[in-house]
């Protein structure tokens, strides 16, 4: 096509004679965001072209002490999308100079985020001040960039994800209560109180915020339900998945396969024991309760755990019978929101279960835990409730 910006110029100034057109490239193939040039100095009359290249990108007008906002009945070009593989026919936007003030316009994509095109620098200027001037181009583009800083550096306070290449240091470590490990010291955290808008509802949460943690705002006005299977028609001793991220409010179902498993919360340094209550040592720890599941059985029970916040969650299968068939210890362990760039990750909770638990441990099979005794109670009375298998066999016994 022979049509260019270029061509376009040419053929604009043959109609407005008197003045003339100054071309303006917006992005660029690359994706680049700029205005090439960036600033132009302009008569009255003269018509400033703006050629919209590859992204979607505005020319809007702004004043100099607010780079990346509309000014009061401002110019606009509106969004201008150009597809990536677009070679021709790029759109154009023109404005007519009226008088030798100063102009200054920037790209709205991205408004007021960490993805601002203006905070990154995509501004513009028709008579700016002079380099060394107070309204010069070279400030006002400074000014757009401080703003672009300002958005990314509260994106990044807000943002659940910890950057994922720096590496969360926790310092300290303690002894396992039994047997033999070091473990990576709980971090040092802050309680937080916050209150938390999701769609229409909104709640009030404490939770503990430390290095890697994430906020505790949902995904979702409604819960995700994050299916795990525990066990396995083979037999597996296995959780799956056996590590998932969760945000408030959303539920974990674990459904039982074939065996006689359970889902018991514990704690990181104790992963095979469950969780106690550090200052009164009674057991806190979720629990299901044995949930036996027959070898031919295609209907399977579900117990449901609901994620208030985004505090790590371990969890184990607390079955050891046979005699030294600690399920514990052989791996059978579930993480939810475990900071995965951290010394409490998923994989060393993992294998530390074995070290505390498993075949090469000492103490792998003893049976007769402090928690085992009071779980059982528990899960005795959420297999009642909760078993599916035995609400089919009630509905099959009434018909
Ligand atoms: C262009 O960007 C605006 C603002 O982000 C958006 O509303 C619009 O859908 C985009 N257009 C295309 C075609 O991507
Ligand atoms: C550009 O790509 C889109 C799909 O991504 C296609 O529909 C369109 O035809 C392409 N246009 C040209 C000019 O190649
Ligand atoms: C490990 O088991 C041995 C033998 O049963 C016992 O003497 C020892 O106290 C146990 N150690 C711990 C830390 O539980
Ligand atoms: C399931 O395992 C528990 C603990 O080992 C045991 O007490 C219970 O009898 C088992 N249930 C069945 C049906 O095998
Ligand atoms: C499964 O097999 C056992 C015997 O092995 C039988 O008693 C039971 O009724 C069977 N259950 C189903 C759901 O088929
Ligand atoms: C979340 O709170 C509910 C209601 O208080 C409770 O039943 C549930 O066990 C809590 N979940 C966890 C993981 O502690
Ligand atoms: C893990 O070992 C401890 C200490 O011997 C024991 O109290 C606990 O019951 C074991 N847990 C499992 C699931 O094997
Ligand atoms: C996971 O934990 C282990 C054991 O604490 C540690 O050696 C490893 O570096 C951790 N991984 C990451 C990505 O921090
Ligand atoms: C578990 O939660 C799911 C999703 O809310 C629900 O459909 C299911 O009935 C629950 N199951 C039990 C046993 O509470």
């Amino acid at each position: 096509m022979f049509f260019s910006p270029a061509a376009f110029g040419l053929s604009a100034l043959v109609s407005t004679v008197a003045a003339k057109t100054i071309d303006v490239q917006v992005g660029s193939a690359a994706g680049d965001l700029t205005y090439t040039p960036e600033a132009v100095f302009a008569d009255v009359g003269d018509q400033v072209v703006f050629t919209f290249h590859q992204k979607n990108h505005t020319a809007t007008q702004s004043s100099f002490a607010a780079p990346c906002s509309l000014v009061n009945g401002g110019l606009d070009s509106g969004f201008m999308p150009v597809a990536a593989n677009q070679t021709d026919n790029f759109p154009t936007w023109t404005v007519t100079v009226k008088d030798t003030k100063p102009l200054w316009f920037y790209c709205r994509q991205g408004a007021n985020t960490a993805a601002s095109h203006c905070g990154k620098g995509m501004v513009f200027a028709v008579n700016c001040g002079p380099d060394g001037s107070a309204n010069s181009f070279t400030n006002f583009k400074q000014s757009a960039l401080n703003i672009g800083a300002q958005l990314q550096a509260s994106a990044a306070a807000a943002s659940s994800t910890p950057a994922a290449s720096s590496a969360i240091v926790y310092t300290g470590s303690t002894t396992a209560d039994y047997g033999s490990a070091t473990i990576p010291a709980e971090p040092t955290g802050t309680i937080v109180t916050d209150t938390i808008t999701a769609g229409s509802a909104t709640w009030t949460t404490t939770y503990s915020s430390y290095p890697g943690s994430p906020d505790p705002t949902p995904s979702s006005a409604t819960p995700n339900v994050i299916k795990v299977v525990v066990g396995s028609s083979n037999g597996d001793l296995t959780f799956s998945p056996d590590s998932v991220s969760a945000s408030p409010k959303d539920i974990i179902s674990f459904e039982f396969h074939q065996k006689n498993h359970t889902a018991t919360q514990s704690s990181f340094a104790a992963p095979c024991v469950r969780l106690k209550d550090a200052t009164t040592g009674n057991v806190i720890g979720l629990d299901s309760g044995f949930m036996p599941v027959d070898a031919n059985a295609t209907e399977f029970p579900v117990w449901n755990v609901t994620v208030n916040d985004t505090t790590p969650l371990w969890f184990y299968c607390r079955q050891h019978t046979p005699a030294g068939a600690s399920h514990c210890g052989a791996g059978m362990v579930f993480a939810v929101n475990a900071v995965e760039n951290s010394p409490r990750n998923f994989s060393a909770f993992k294998a530390l279960a074995g070290t505390l638990n498993g075949t090469t441990s000492t103490n792998g099979s003893t049976s007769g835990s402090s928690g085992s005794g009071n779980g059982a109670a528990t899960g005795a009375v959420f297999n009642a409730a909760l078993s599916l298998g035995a609400l089919f066999a009630a509905a099959a016994f009434l018909l």
